[in-house]
């Protein structure tokens, strides 16, 4: 898990089905609400569903750059920055070259959007662990949201009732995996109260060190 880091480059070597299989198989031993497992894994790798793909990143990154303050880094430009931008960049501009899958969650009514949510991000999550555990390095996307929904609604026939959870992107790494970056585990534990620290639990002998 802490070498899972998101993954936006990718060799031309394609995904073979045991591994992808593999994913999905890890993806479906996740929890359900209800076990109802009300889920729906689509693999988009057809030329024709790629292109729509393709379609729906150019979409979100239009909406993305602004919202960021993303542009495209001057070739000499070495920062940390840069080279993240750069890879954002290069994802984007490749999305038809990949294969994809998108993660559908059937709509019951009785339950908030939220809380279906926590029946199909399980799932979201053991595929790409799996995906880091096999070597393969992924990229969650939100190309299926903004604009790019409806594209992806009608070119894989995804029928009403059902709810485009995520969007996820897979190949081979160009570069390596790890380690993440992210802030210490205290700022997101707290104990009994929303307010109180959580110290004593978090540094008991054997706790992971900061
Ligand atoms: C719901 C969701 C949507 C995301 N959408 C995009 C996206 O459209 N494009 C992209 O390059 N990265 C996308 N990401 C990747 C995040 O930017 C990445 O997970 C985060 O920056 C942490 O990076 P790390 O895994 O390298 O630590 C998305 C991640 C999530 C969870």
């Amino acid at each position: 898990m802490s070498t899972a880091r998101t993954i936006r480059r990718f060799t031309s070597e394609p995904v073979d089905d045991a591994t992808l299989s593999r994913c999905l198989q890890a993806a479906v031993w996740a929890p359900s609400g209800a076990n109802a497992q009300g889920w729906r894994f689509v693999v988009l790798r057809s030329p024709e569903q790629r292109a729509v793909v393709a379609k729906a990143a150019a979409r979100a990154l239009e909406v993305i750059e602004p919202v960021y303050g993303m542009s495209r880094p001057a070739p000499d430009d070495t920062s940390r920055q840069a080279r993240n931008n750069r890879a954002t960049y290069e994802l984007h501009d490749r999305a038809g070259e990949f294969t994809s899958v998108l993660f559908a969650q059937q709509h019951y009514p009785t339950a908030s959007e939220l809380l279906l949510g926590g029946s199909i991000f399980p799932a979201m999550q053991n595929f790409l662990l799996a995906a880091r555990a096999q070597g393969l390095g992924a990229c969650p996307t939100g190309w299926a949201s903004y604009g790019g929904a409806e594209l992806l609604r009608e070119a894989v026939g995804v029928p009403d009732g059902w709810l485009i959870a995520g969007h996820v992107v897979v190949g081979w790494p160009r570069g390596r995996h790890g380690p993440l970056r992210r802030r210490p585990l205290s700022a997101a534990v707290n104990l009994d109260r929303w307010d109180a620290p959580a110290d004593d639990l978090l540094n008991a002998p054997g706790a992971p060190q900061p």
